[in-house]
């Protein structure tokens, strides 16, 4: 079974000028101990699919379930649910005249087999922080503490929105090498995030999210391998230059020459290279100046999100 599932889900959000809906009829199953990110732009309608899911939002449409539960259903079966999750909000709203360890430790004691305080510390890495006040915090040290309060129930699954917007470089790596640490003991996670680097690098699967609808699912490979095409910028040396271009004619879907250079534009990069490489050794071209992009999932995303906004609409 999987441990989260949504259906056809629906937010709506009343507003001055009418009924907005954040969330337009999305499908997610997640499976247990699999990273799941959705990716997407400020407003896209992940922390309002997050929220549903936490048991946080009501929803208007859809069916939903976490680790078999309805997170919307209350009483003796939601605090059920609740005991199993850990949630790290996109601003959390901890007391700041609390001290680390205090706050942990509150948090953990609604939990009925909590981790100990000092191996949450330690895992987020504010050992050294435990008797400080959470108003003497960084920005980061603040954002490492909202991690510890979220795992500090030992969750079977975790939310995680934006865990990472506004760190440094360093801190984001240590955040990333956290959220690895935490899923190697099977935890299943649902990340939200707007960097598709932090989607790369920590997600099985990544659903882009726009305008409220899952517009692509897949690997990080998948995703990037969609619609976005690398270039290959050589130059090769030597009589049969052309027999060499003409070998790699199905490789590649365009060829400029630029000074002395070919530039090809291909969706499979890694053949196209071989190809290049064996031609030119059997007609004794050289080839140097190697130039090799791949597609960025950067890349995809752009063509992706366009592709939406230019297309005939939703509702
Ligand atoms: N409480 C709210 N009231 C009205 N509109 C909201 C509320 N929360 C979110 N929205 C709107 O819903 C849309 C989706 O927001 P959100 O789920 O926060 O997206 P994301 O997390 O991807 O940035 C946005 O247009 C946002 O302005
Ligand atoms: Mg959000």
């Amino acid at each position: 079974m999987a441990a989260i599932c949504a259906r056809g889900l629906v937010v709506e959000y009343r507003t001055p000028t009418g009924v907005l809906r954040a969330v337009d009829g999305v499908d997610l199953a997640i499976g247990r101990g699999e990273v799941y990110a959705l990716l997407g732009e400020n407003g896209a309608g992940k922390t309002s699919t997050v929220e549903v899911l936490e048991g946080h939002r009501r929803r208007v449409a859809g069916e939903v379930s976490v680790l078999g539960h309805d997170p919307a259903v209350g009483g003796a079966a939601g605090r059920v649910l609740r005991d199993r999750i850990g949630i790290v909000l996109q601003s959390s709203g901890v007391e700041s005249e609390l001290r680390v360890a205090e706050a942990v430790s509150l948090y953990g004691s609604v939990y009925r087999s909590p981790r100990s305080v000092d191996d949450v510390l330690d895992l987020v890495d504010l050992a050294g922080s435990a008797n400080a006040r959470i108003d003497t915090l960084s920005g980061g040290q603040r954002r490492r503490l909202d991690m510890a309060l979220g795992i500090v129930g030992r969750p079977e699954v975790l939310f995680l929105d934006e865990p990472t917007t506004g760190f440094d470089p360093s801190a984001r790596r240590r955040a990333w090498d956290l959220v690895r640490t935490l899923c190697s003991d099977g935890t299943t996670v649902l990340l939200t995030t707007h960097y598709l680097d932090e989607a790369e690098h920590l997600a099985d699967r990544i659903g882009v999210m726009s305008r409220g609808r899952i517009v692509l699912e897949g690997t990080p490979d998948d995703i990037r391998s969609r619609g976005s095409h690398g270039r290959v910028v050589v130059r090769l040396d030597g009589p049969d230059t052309h027999v060499v271009v003409e070998a790699v004619s199905g490789l590649h879907d365009g060829v400029e020459v630029v000074g002395s250079h070919h530039v090809f534009s291909s969706m499979s990069i890694a053949d196209l290279v071989a190809a290049l490489v064996q031609a030119a050794g059997r007609h004794g071209v050289t080839v140097d100046d190697w130039e090799i992009s791949a597609p960025s999932l950067e890349d995809a995303f752009i063509d992706l999100i366009s592709d939406d906004h230019s297309g005939s609409g939703h509702g």
